[in-house]
Protein backbone atom coordinates (compact mmCIF):
# COMPACT_ATOMS: atom_id res chain seq x y z
CA UNK A 1 0.00 0.00 0.00
CA UNK A 2 1.69 3.48 -0.94
CA UNK A 3 2.16 5.79 1.78
CA UNK A 4 1.71 9.65 1.85
CA UNK A 5 4.28 11.48 3.29
CA UNK A 6 3.75 15.45 3.55
CA UNK A 7 6.52 17.50 4.75
CA UNK A 8 5.32 20.57 5.91
CA UNK A 9 6.53 23.42 8.81
CA UNK A 10 5.00 26.85 9.94
CA UNK A 11 7.59 28.66 8.79
CA UNK A 12 9.54 29.18 5.79
CA UNK A 13 12.69 28.02 4.60
CA UNK A 14 13.18 25.23 7.27
CA UNK A 15 14.35 22.85 4.95
CA UNK A 16 11.22 21.19 3.50
CA UNK A 17 11.92 21.10 -0.16
CA UNK A 18 15.91 19.72 0.57
CA UNK A 19 14.56 17.22 2.52
CA UNK A 20 11.84 16.19 0.58
CA UNK A 21 13.81 15.85 -1.98
CA UNK A 22 16.98 13.97 -0.67
CA UNK A 23 14.69 11.83 0.80
CA UNK A 24 12.72 10.84 -2.44
CA UNK A 25 15.71 9.98 -3.89
CA UNK A 26 16.91 7.62 -1.14
CA UNK A 27 13.88 5.79 -1.19
CA UNK A 28 14.18 5.00 -5.23
CA UNK A 29 18.31 4.44 -4.41
CA UNK A 30 16.44 1.14 -1.81
CA UNK A 31 14.73 0.29 -4.89
CA UNK A 32 11.28 1.97 -4.09
CA UNK A 33 8.86 3.96 -6.46
CA UNK A 34 8.55 7.35 -5.66
CA UNK A 35 6.49 10.31 -6.70
CA UNK A 36 7.18 13.52 -5.26
CA UNK A 37 5.20 16.03 -6.01
CA UNK A 38 5.67 19.68 -5.69
CA UNK A 39 2.74 21.54 -3.98
CA UNK A 40 4.25 24.49 -3.13
CA UNK A 41 2.57 26.37 -5.85
CA UNK A 42 3.02 30.41 -3.91
CA UNK A 43 7.34 29.38 -4.82
CA UNK A 44 7.77 26.46 -6.52
CA UNK A 45 11.13 25.17 -6.37
CA UNK A 46 11.84 21.71 -7.87
CA UNK A 47 12.11 22.38 -11.44
CA UNK A 48 15.04 24.70 -10.76
CA UNK A 49 16.76 22.58 -8.39
CA UNK A 50 16.05 19.20 -10.63
CA UNK A 51 16.96 21.54 -13.84
CA UNK A 52 14.00 20.04 -15.92
CA UNK A 53 14.32 22.27 -18.76
CA UNK A 54 11.64 22.63 -21.18
CA UNK A 55 8.81 21.18 -18.83
CA UNK A 56 4.98 21.37 -20.36
CA UNK A 57 2.73 19.67 -18.03
CA UNK A 58 2.40 21.02 -14.40
CA UNK A 59 0.62 19.56 -11.13
CA UNK A 60 -1.46 22.69 -11.53
CA UNK A 61 -2.89 21.08 -14.64
CA UNK A 62 -3.70 17.84 -12.29
CA UNK A 63 -5.64 20.15 -9.66
CA UNK A 64 -7.19 22.01 -12.59
CA UNK A 65 -8.61 19.14 -13.68
CA UNK A 66 -7.01 19.66 -17.29
CA UNK A 67 -4.56 16.98 -17.47
CA UNK A 68 -4.16 12.82 -15.93
CA UNK A 69 -1.37 12.77 -13.47
CA UNK A 70 0.33 10.46 -15.95
CA UNK A 71 1.31 13.41 -18.49
CA UNK A 72 1.82 15.46 -15.24
CA UNK A 73 4.73 13.40 -14.47
CA UNK A 74 8.57 13.83 -14.85
CA UNK A 75 10.28 10.19 -14.61
CA UNK A 76 14.04 10.69 -13.22
CA UNK A 77 14.74 7.21 -12.70
CA UNK A 78 17.70 7.05 -14.99
CA UNK A 79 19.53 10.11 -14.19
CA UNK A 80 18.40 10.53 -10.45
CA UNK A 81 17.60 6.73 -9.61
CA UNK A 82 19.85 3.46 -8.39
CA UNK A 83 17.36 0.88 -8.29
CA UNK A 84 13.71 2.21 -7.72
CA UNK A 85 11.51 4.90 -9.98
CA UNK A 86 11.91 8.41 -9.34
CA UNK A 87 8.58 10.18 -10.72
CA UNK A 88 8.21 14.35 -10.10
CA UNK A 89 5.66 16.34 -10.60
CA UNK A 90 6.62 20.05 -10.85
CA UNK A 91 4.11 23.35 -9.94
CA UNK A 92 4.26 26.33 -12.69
CA UNK A 93 7.13 28.43 -11.65
CA UNK A 94 5.54 31.24 -14.64
CA UNK A 95 4.05 34.40 -12.56
CA UNK A 96 1.00 33.77 -14.25
CA UNK A 97 0.22 30.74 -12.58
CA UNK A 98 1.50 31.44 -9.52
CA UNK A 99 -1.28 34.44 -9.02
CA UNK A 100 -3.99 32.05 -10.47
CA UNK A 101 -3.36 29.71 -8.11
CA UNK A 102 -3.11 32.57 -5.00
CA UNK A 103 -6.53 33.19 -6.60
CA UNK A 104 -7.95 29.79 -6.06
CA UNK A 105 -11.23 29.77 -4.01
CA UNK A 106 -12.46 26.92 -1.84
CA UNK A 107 -14.54 25.55 -3.93
CA UNK A 108 -11.65 24.84 -6.48
CA UNK A 109 -9.56 23.66 -3.50
CA UNK A 110 -12.34 21.29 -2.49
CA UNK A 111 -12.07 19.63 -5.98
CA UNK A 112 -8.26 19.99 -5.57
CA UNK A 113 -8.25 17.86 -2.43
CA UNK A 114 -10.59 15.07 -4.18
CA UNK A 115 -7.77 15.28 -6.93
CA UNK A 116 -5.55 14.85 -4.17
CA UNK A 117 -7.31 12.09 -2.63
CA UNK A 118 -7.87 10.08 -5.48
CA UNK A 119 -3.88 10.36 -6.42
CA UNK A 120 -3.16 7.78 -4.93
CA UNK A 121 -5.58 5.01 -5.92
CA UNK A 122 -4.88 6.13 -9.43
CA UNK A 123 -1.08 5.95 -8.92
CA UNK A 124 -1.49 3.09 -6.42
CA UNK A 125 -3.25 0.72 -9.32
CA UNK A 126 -1.21 0.91 -12.20
CA UNK A 127 2.44 2.29 -11.51
CA UNK A 128 2.74 0.41 -8.40
CA UNK A 129 4.54 3.41 -6.19
CA UNK A 130 5.12 3.07 -2.99
CA UNK A 131 5.65 6.30 -1.92
CA UNK A 132 4.46 9.77 -2.83
CA UNK A 133 6.00 12.41 -0.91
CA UNK A 134 4.50 16.06 -0.89
CA UNK A 135 6.23 19.36 -0.33
CA UNK A 136 4.36 21.81 0.89
CA UNK A 137 3.52 25.83 1.01
CA UNK A 138 4.67 26.75 4.81
CA UNK A 139 1.90 27.88 6.66
CA UNK A 140 -1.68 27.14 6.93
CA UNK A 141 -3.03 27.94 3.62
CA UNK A 142 -5.47 25.36 1.80
CA UNK A 143 -2.86 23.89 -0.60
CA UNK A 144 -0.80 22.65 2.72
CA UNK A 145 -4.01 21.87 4.79
CA UNK A 146 -5.31 20.00 1.53
CA UNK A 147 -1.79 17.91 1.28
CA UNK A 148 -1.98 17.48 5.04
CA UNK A 149 -5.87 16.16 4.45
CA UNK A 150 -4.47 13.65 2.03
CA UNK A 151 -1.64 12.42 3.73
CA UNK A 152 -0.66 9.69 5.92
CA UNK A 153 2.36 10.89 7.45
CA UNK A 154 2.74 14.01 8.05
CA UNK A 155 6.51 15.55 8.39
CA UNK A 156 6.97 18.55 10.18
CA UNK A 157 10.31 20.54 10.03
CA UNK A 158 10.57 23.29 12.24
CA UNK A 159 14.13 25.43 12.88
CA UNK A 160 15.16 26.94 16.21
CA UNK A 161 13.63 30.11 15.96
CA UNK A 162 11.41 30.65 19.23
CA UNK A 163 8.23 31.60 16.95
CA UNK A 164 8.54 28.30 14.47
CA UNK A 165 9.11 25.85 17.86
CA UNK A 166 5.92 27.85 19.00
CA UNK A 167 4.14 28.12 15.84
CA UNK A 168 4.80 23.96 15.26
CA UNK A 169 3.90 22.97 18.56
CA UNK A 170 0.44 24.42 18.39
CA UNK A 171 0.12 23.23 15.00
CA UNK A 172 1.13 19.54 15.95
CA UNK A 173 -1.56 20.46 18.86
CA UNK A 174 -4.45 21.68 16.61
CA UNK A 175 -4.16 20.97 13.20
CA UNK A 176 -2.64 17.53 12.94
CA UNK A 177 -4.04 15.99 15.94
CA UNK A 178 -7.62 16.96 14.57
CA UNK A 179 -7.01 15.52 11.19
CA UNK A 180 -5.39 12.24 13.44
CA UNK A 181 -2.69 12.11 11.54
CA UNK A 182 0.87 10.40 12.12
CA UNK A 183 3.62 13.00 12.81
CA UNK A 184 6.45 12.99 13.09
CA UNK A 185 8.59 16.21 13.70
CA UNK A 186 12.46 17.10 12.66
CA UNK A 187 14.30 19.76 13.72
CA UNK A 188 16.34 21.14 11.23
CA UNK A 189 19.82 23.44 11.28
CA UNK A 190 20.43 22.77 14.85
CA UNK A 191 23.30 24.39 16.02
CA UNK A 192 26.49 21.60 16.43
CA UNK A 193 27.00 23.29 19.91
CA UNK A 194 23.67 21.98 21.16
CA UNK A 195 24.24 18.66 19.68
CA UNK A 196 27.32 18.17 20.46
CA UNK A 197 26.10 18.51 24.55
CA UNK A 198 25.84 15.35 26.30
CA UNK A 199 22.47 13.73 26.08
CA UNK A 200 20.31 11.35 23.94
CA UNK A 201 18.69 12.80 21.14
CA UNK A 202 15.51 12.83 21.89
CA UNK A 203 16.25 13.92 24.99
CA UNK A 204 17.97 17.18 23.63
CA UNK A 205 15.35 17.66 20.88
CA UNK A 206 12.58 16.91 23.78
CA UNK A 207 14.58 20.08 26.08
CA UNK A 208 14.35 22.23 22.26
CA UNK A 209 10.71 22.04 22.17
CA UNK A 210 10.78 23.44 25.63
CA UNK A 211 9.55 19.54 26.91
CA UNK A 212 6.62 19.20 25.01
CA UNK A 213 5.54 15.73 24.33
CA UNK A 214 6.16 15.34 20.38
CA UNK A 215 6.89 12.68 18.56
CA UNK A 216 10.23 13.51 17.68
CA UNK A 217 12.27 11.71 14.46
CA UNK A 218 15.26 13.32 14.51
CA UNK A 219 17.47 16.44 14.73
CA UNK A 220 19.76 17.66 11.91
CA UNK A 221 22.78 20.10 12.38
CA UNK A 222 23.26 23.53 10.54
CA UNK A 223 25.40 22.57 7.85
CA UNK A 224 27.69 25.31 6.11
CA UNK A 225 28.30 23.39 3.08
CA UNK A 226 25.02 22.63 2.65
CA UNK A 227 23.67 26.78 2.20
CA UNK A 228 26.97 27.26 0.51
CA UNK A 229 26.13 24.82 -2.61
CA UNK A 230 22.63 27.07 -2.49
CA UNK A 231 20.00 23.98 -3.22
CA UNK A 232 22.21 23.17 -6.37
CA UNK A 233 23.55 19.58 -5.31
CA UNK A 234 21.91 16.48 -5.12
CA UNK A 235 23.07 14.99 -1.99
CA UNK A 236 21.46 11.41 -1.50
CA UNK A 237 23.50 10.60 -4.80
CA UNK A 238 26.64 13.27 -5.45
CA UNK A 239 27.38 13.21 -1.79
CA UNK A 240 26.26 9.75 -0.03
CA UNK A 241 28.74 9.84 2.96
CA UNK A 242 28.09 13.38 3.93
CA UNK A 243 26.50 13.27 7.28
CA UNK A 244 23.12 14.90 6.31
CA UNK A 245 22.62 12.20 4.18
CA UNK A 246 23.18 9.50 6.90
CA UNK A 247 20.72 11.33 9.33
CA UNK A 248 18.54 10.95 6.29
CA UNK A 249 18.70 7.56 5.99
CA UNK A 250 17.83 7.13 9.73
CA UNK A 251 14.61 9.59 9.08
CA UNK A 252 13.98 7.04 5.65
CA UNK A 253 14.27 3.99 7.89
CA UNK A 254 11.95 5.47 11.03
CA UNK A 255 9.35 6.85 8.27
CA UNK A 256 9.42 3.73 6.43
CA UNK A 257 8.29 2.07 10.57
CA UNK A 258 5.90 4.79 11.08
N1 LIG B 1 20.51 21.29 7.77
C1 LIG B 1 20.78 22.30 6.97
N2 LIG B 1 21.97 22.92 7.04
C2 LIG B 1 22.24 23.97 6.24
N3 LIG B 1 21.41 24.48 5.33
C3 LIG B 1 20.20 23.92 5.23
C4 LIG B 1 19.81 22.80 6.02
N4 LIG B 1 18.55 22.47 5.69
C5 LIG B 1 18.18 23.33 4.72
N5 LIG B 1 19.17 24.19 4.44
C6 LIG B 1 19.15 25.30 3.48
O1 LIG B 1 18.14 26.20 3.88
C7 LIG B 1 17.57 26.82 2.74
C8 LIG B 1 16.08 26.61 2.75
O2 LIG B 1 15.83 25.23 2.53
P1 LIG B 1 14.57 24.76 1.70
O3 LIG B 1 14.40 25.55 0.48
O4 LIG B 1 14.64 23.29 1.59
O5 LIG B 1 13.43 25.19 2.76
P2 LIG B 1 11.87 25.17 2.54
O6 LIG B 1 11.29 24.83 3.87
O7 LIG B 1 11.52 24.30 1.40
O8 LIG B 1 11.58 26.69 2.18
P3 LIG B 1 10.18 27.29 1.67
O9 LIG B 1 9.30 27.35 2.88
O10 LIG B 1 10.52 28.64 1.16
O11 LIG B 1 9.65 26.35 0.63
C9 LIG B 1 18.24 26.19 1.53
O12 LIG B 1 19.30 27.04 1.13
C10 LIG B 1 18.78 24.88 2.07
O13 LIG B 1 19.90 24.39 1.34
MG1 LIG C 1 10.34 24.67 -0.26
Amino acid sequence: MAKIVAVHSYKGGTGKTLLSLNLAVLYANRGKNVCLLDLDFRAPSLHSILKVKNAEYWVNDYLNGVYDIKKVLVDLSKTHAKRGRLLVGLANPSTEAIREMSAKDRKWEMKALGRLLSLKNSLLNDMEIDYIIFDTSPGLQYSSINAIVSADIVLVVSGMDISDIKGTQRMIHELYDLFEKKTGLIMNKVFADFLSTKGHRQDLAKKLMNNSNLPIVDMIPCFCDILRTGGTKLFANEDPDHPFVKILNRIATTVEKL
